[in-house]
């Protein structure tokens, strides 16, 4: 079976009408998702790709377009999506992945019909357990030829981490994350007595988080457990700021892209500096006067960034989510806009990082703390219309059924700290067993759940280490 690989050694970058022609093409898988292959807006949408594809395959003949390495190459030419492209487009590679499709091969005889029924054919097969093979059959039985499936790219041999390896990471993402914060606490400070914020500080901070998520998602996820921090603000802004990121690395965005968004969630909540102290520190339930002032915030932040930050792109960027962070995709957040139009992708991720970090911390809004799995649960059932369903779901998949650094109850009666996430299998993670009811161990050793020698062990429950007398905190700084 032939696998998705270039033809060429050196790729150049996809042109006008290749772009065209992709982007028509995602959008006719979206629209087929929503709507029976009868209706208008798909008509329409199918109308527009035939009209990209006949200009493209009259000139070169058969068309592939590739997925390698997370990229998607049109006539082996590498296609730059803008951000909203790049989602799009990893849904899509999403699905083919599940079925084992690394690309395709258009032919130049296809017609509108087989078209459609090739994209109603993947739509209909997304969620079951068909291999690209099955699916190859299934072409055929529908009579639609002219499409050639690719399997996916041979996966290259997984990169073992050796414990030392693990220490010193888990070291340096420390080192990193406690920058991160500073930073942040430095820029409220001084926008607190409206000075100017150097933001090169911030941008090499951002730079940092992005090599150290890129080489280790876990390592960081973990830090953002620690929950009792005295100035939730300024914890929150970082744990808020890598979760953005490695939503950001998993959708593939681009290094300006990565360091644009990892800077506007570092500084999402910075217009609280605006708002008066005893506020953001009380510690009773919000009454209404109490949230008509918390509501000012996305706009006091918006102002404070355009005033104290030296405008470029940056600046716009994180000026914009500041703004829009709690809109919410169904707009029953704040602020409410006059005319409603849809907030930017990094408003959007932002969103769930920060809504997923206030919840289980408990220190915002709620002033109680819900176990990060009860959290998750909410936002996937009961807050689901209020988030981007596609990148909810990708929070999902990173951050686990037990994310990195919760405390848990093992079936064996032994206390465990997660310290990743097996991508088989989410309810089955790599834990740190840290003691049982005799007490503390001297050694944490590491067991991987997922592995058959260890099927007859399971995660019971998430732990509140307060509970127990556990000092979490020293558990996820220590080099055990
Ligand atoms: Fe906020
Ligand atoms: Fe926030």
């Amino acid at each position: 079976m032939e696998s998705v690989r270039l033809e060429k050694e050196q790729f150049e970058t996809a042109g006008k009408d290749e772009l065209l022609f992709i982007n028509s093409f995602f959008i006719l898988f979206r629209t087929a998702h929503y709507v029976e292959a009868s209706n208008a807006t798909y008509q329409t949408q199918s109308s527009r790709f035939y009209v990209n594809f006949r200009r493209l395959v009259d000139e070169h003949g058969r068309i592939s377009i590739k997925v390698i390495e997370g990229r998607i190459f049109v006539r082996d030419k590498m296609v730059k999506f803008d951000s909203d492209g790049m989602v799009r487009a990893r849904e899509i590679i999403d699905t083919w992945r599940h079925l084992g499709i690394g690309g395709i091969i258009l032919d130049d005889s296809l017609d509108n019909r087989r078209i459609d029924k090739f994209v109603y054919l993947i739509a209909k097969l997304e969620r079951s357990k068909l291999g690209m093979e099955d699916v190859s059959e299934r072409l055929k039985d529908l009579g639609i030829d002219g499409i050639a499936l690719l399997a996916t790219e041979e996966k290259k041999e997984q990169v073992v981490l050796t414990e030392e390896n693990r220490t010193f990471m888990r070291r340096a993402a420390r080192v990193t994350f406690f920058r991160a914060i500073s930073v942040v606490q430095d820029a409220m400070f001084r926008t607190a007595n409206d000075k100017d914020i150097d933001i090169s500080k911030a941008r090499r901070v951002v730079h940092s988080l992005i090599d150290r998520i890129a080489q280790d998602e876990f390592s960081l996820i973990e830090l953002t457990n620690i929950r009792d921090f005295d100035e939730y603000t300024y914890a929150h802004s970082a744990n808020v700021c890598v979760y953005a990121l490695t939503m950001g690395i998993r959708l593939g965005l681009d290094r300006q892209q990565l360091s644009q968004l990892g800077f506007a969630a570092l500084f999402h909540d910075i217009g609280k500096v605006k708002l008066p102290e005893d506020l953001i520190r009380k510690p009773d339930v919000f009454d209404e006067n109490d949230w008509i002032q918390m509501q000012k915030h996305p706009l006091l932040g918006a102002k404070t960034i355009l005033r104290n930050i030296r405008f470029d792109q940056h600046a716009a960027r994180a000026a914009l989510v500041a703004f829009e962070h709690h809109i919410n995709n169904d707009y029953t957040g704040y602020p409410v806009l006059n005319r409603k139009r849809p907030t930017i992708l990094f408003s959007r991720i932002v969103a769930i990082a920060d809504t997923f970090d206030a919840l289980s911390s408990g220190r915002v809004y709620l002033k109680k703390s819900i176990p990060p799995d009860e959290v998750l649960r909410k936002m996937m059932y009961q807050m689901t219309v209020k988030f981007d369903d596609f990148l909810l779901k990708l929070f999902v998949s990173i951050i686990g059924v037990y994310p990195a650094g919760t405390l848990v109850l093992l079936s064996t009666e032994q206390l465990a700290v997660v310290s990743r996430n097996s991508s088989s299998n989410l309810s089955r993670p790599v834990v740190k067993l840290i003691g049982d009811k005799s007490g503390p161990y001297e050694e944490f050793v590491e067991m991987d759940l997922s592995q058959p020698e260890h099927s007859g062990k399971k995660v019971v429950k998430i732990i509140d280490p307060a509970g127990y007398n556990i000092d979490i905190k020293s558990i996820i700084l220590s080099d055990k």
